[in-house]
């Protein structure tokens, strides 16, 4: 499968590797450019390709970049793209480490719906809840016991359906989470989130979510976008 990766950090670099690995074809894209993916497309195969064309180049694009930074993809990023290209938000809003104060979210709206809105499309929320190093170790063959589940959640059931069969590819059992705005039941602090839990604990654990965002995922009351405190 045709598969674009924008943002080639600790995620997306992982998804790259893993993901190229299995044979699909994947292009890459970063903030800096082609050209600064060089070593990376040389070590997986994969394509680098401008953010615009990263965006036209995959059945799935997954988003991987901090929550920050959205606001600075270009606007109207998917404009004229297939409606059933498949958008993959990876993304948890860190308030006090990394992104500063998102008003929507600190809220209430679920993280990934933010996301959706400053891309003007749908997306799917998934992955966030696993380390990449679990990503790039943990995966198991289907059947095997305490293989992770990972949550999908969005608003689409065939492209919830299309994402679980690739993680199944990369060795975890996605779980429907239910609709995009109920993805807070998957972000940080929440039972499932970091937890490697197994299909029957992620789906307990989906349930035993409260939408209260703990305090340590709160932005500080001095914080701004892009600055934690
Ligand atoms: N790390 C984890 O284990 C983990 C697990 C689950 C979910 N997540 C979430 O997934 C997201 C990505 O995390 P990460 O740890 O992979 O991040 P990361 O290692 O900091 O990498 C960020 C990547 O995003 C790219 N990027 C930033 N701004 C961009 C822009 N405007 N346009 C295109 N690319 C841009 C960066 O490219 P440049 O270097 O060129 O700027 C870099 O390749 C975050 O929301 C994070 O919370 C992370």
């Amino acid at each position: 499968m045709d598969i674009a990766v924008i943002g080639t950090g600790q995620i997306g670099g992982t998804l790259t590797r893993r993901l190229s690995q299995l044979g699909h074809k994947v292009f890459i894209a970063n903030s800096r450019g082609p050209a600064s993916l060089a070593e990376l497309a040389a070590e997986t195969g994969a394509t680098a390709v401008s953010v615009h064309e990263a965006a036209r180049s995959g059945e799935i694009v997954f988003v991987t970049i901090p929550m920050w930074r959205i606001s600075e993809l270009p606007k109207n990023l998917f404009e004229g793209v297939d409606p059933d290209v498949v958008i993959v938000d990876t993304g948890n809003y860190y308030p006090r480490e990394r992104d500063g104060r998102i008003d929507e979210i600190e809220d209430g709206m679920a993280e990934s719906r933010w996301v959706a809105n400053q891309l003007g499309r749908p997306v799917l929320k998934a992955v966030n809840t696993l380390h990449w190093r679990s990503l790039l170790e943990a995966g198991k063959t289907a059947g095997t016991a305490g293989r992770i589940a990972l949550p999908v959640a969005g608003d689409e059931a065939a492209q919830k359906a299309k994402v679980i069969r690739l993680f199944d590819g990369l060795g975890f059992d996605g779980i429907d989470a239910g609709r995009l705005d109920q993805s807070w039941r998957q972000q940080p602090g929440t039972p499932v989130y970091a937890a490697n839990l197994d299909v029957d604990g992620a789906r307990r654990a989906l349930t035993e979510a409260s939408p209260e965002r703990r305090s340590e995922f709160r932005a500080a009351p001095n914080s701004r976008l892009g600055k934690p405190v």
